[in-house]
């Protein structure tokens, strides 16, 4: 298993292009299950998840080509036939956004057999409001022995779905299916995350009727058949946020490209709260902090967009490790999310945890020390802390990283960061 080292201490300096959106493009991909003809995504990030999804669609019958486009890496994607309708249970176990090809293989074929993702280690993750979605669809859909088996012989039909709660996967998989049903489709309380919009985007250039993506009620008219299409992935806000952080641990300044800041606005007013200097501009964002100058400590809580994203949670927790005074966060979408804070911990961080609620209190300074991955956003948190802390700071089980950040100790070190890789056995299967 690859290990990371850093030595913590360097100033950033320089700039970070941010890659395509992991969250978007693996809900892209499984788009292409509804369309006979190729869908090219571009700038499309290479991760173990993408690569994961591009796995089980093959064995469902798509065609993945990955390939360097005039702007950088994209994928071709094409289905002609839906050649099997079944996701097995490692699969889903390993990467749970496998679930949502269950919508659109209904969808284009009328049946699906996908296992149920399970818990995870963030929390119990269940996944019942995709399949009420699916229902009021008009799928018939039983649970035999943890698999999902779903039925819509004579196709979906349009219909009222209203999550009690917001829900990203849930609105994303509803708007998978409800695409090529039968007649209008209404989701009320729908998530209206940037994700959400972007797949709404690609499904209307595939021919798609969605109108009002990006809000809480969404509007479907469903089309008999969608085309293929060419989508550029949006850019990954929890990386941009990560560097951002990343740039204010460490002190110095960091201008991040390929971006933008109007989807990170409750970040913002975090960091500039914490008294880091953020200046946006057309490409992205600028993140300066003059590391003589000790952060103040804030408060915040996750919520679904626009609030402070839960995906963000562990990387600001990071940074107040190291504020003046005490900070709180209370997390509100995942019930488990504070893994990190036994490893942020073994650095010399003070963090008392009741419940939904971290309390933080703010040291002069962190120690490096071996520390572990847990999860993908809470293992880049290690890294985070890592880059202020004195001396090697080691984070473990890396492969929760490589799930989720392209290039990540190419990009840190281009900027002035003392980080490698420690390459190790061959890595297990992703896990969420
Ligand atoms: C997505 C993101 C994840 C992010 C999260 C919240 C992907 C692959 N993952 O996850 O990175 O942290 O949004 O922004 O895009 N819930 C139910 N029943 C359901 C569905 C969800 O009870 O059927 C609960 C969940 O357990 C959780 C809450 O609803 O407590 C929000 O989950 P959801 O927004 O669905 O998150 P994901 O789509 O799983």
């Amino acid at each position: 298993m690859d290990r990371i080292a850093i030595i913590g201490g360097a100033r950033l300096t320089g700039e970070i292009p941010i890659s395509g959106a992991k969250n978007s493009a693996i809900k892209l991909m499984a788009a292409s299950l509804l369309t006979d003809e190729p869908l090219r995504l571009t700038n499309m990030p290479r991760l173990a998840d993408t690569r994961f999804l591009g796995r089980l669609l093959q064995r469902l019958g798509t065609e993945v080509i990955e390939r360097d486009g005039p702007d950088g890496a994209e994928t071709l994607l094409t289905t002609r036939e839906v050649v099997s309708g079944f996701a097995p249970y490692d699969l889903v176990r390993q990467m749970r956004a496998s679930f949502n090809v269950l919508g659109p293989l209904l969808a284009r074929s009328g049946q699906a057999k996908v296992s149920l993702p399970g818990g995870c280690t963030i929390g119990a993750r269940p996944v019942d409001l995709h399949l009420k979605a699916l229902e009021a669809l008009g799928a018939r859909i039983d649970l035999h022995e943890g698999y999902v088996y779903a039925q819509a012989p004579r196709g979906l039909k349009g219909g009222q779905i209203e999550f009690p709660f917001v829900s990203v996967g849930a609105t994303e998989h509803a708007l998978l299916a409800a695409v090529l049903a039968e007649g209008q489709t209404v989701m009320t309380n729908a998530a209206c995350e940037p994700e959400i919009t972007d797949l709404a985007e690609c499904l209307n250039k595939m021919g798609a009727k969605v109108a009002g993506a990006g809000t809480s009620t969404i509007r479907i008219e469903g089309v008999r058949r969608l085309t293929g299409a060419t989508h550029a992935v949006l850019p990954d806000r929890i990386e941009t946020g990560t560097y951002a952080m990343a740039a204010a641990m460490a002190g110095g300044e960091v201008r991040l490209t390929r971006t933008r800041s109007d989807f990170l606005t409750t970040l913002i007013d975090k960091l500039v709260e914490a008294g880091v200097e953020v200046v946006p501009h057309n490409d992205g964002l600028t993140v300066r902090r003059d590391p003589s100058r000790r952060l103040k400590a804030v408060e915040l809580e996750t919520d679904p967009y626009p609030g402070f994203a839960t995906d963000l949670q562990a990387q600001f927790m990071a940074l107040m490790t190291l504020a003046e005074g005490e900070s709180v966060i209370r997390e509100t979408i995942f019930e488990n999310r504070f893994m990190h804070v036994p490893e942020l911990a073994r650095l010399g961080a003070e963090i008392a945890v009741q419940g939904g609620e971290a309390r933080v209190r703010g040291v002069e300074t962190l120690e490096g020390a071996q520390v572990m991955a847990t999860d993908l956003r809470a293992s880049v948190s290690l890294v985070i802390a890592g880059l202020a802390a004195r001396g090697e700071t080691v984070v473990n089980r890396v492969y929760h990283l490589d799930r989720g950040f392209e290039r990540l100790e190419e990009k840190l070190s281009a900027c002035g960061a003392q980080i490698r890789r420690i390459k190790g056995e061959p890595e297990p299967q992703v896990e969420e």
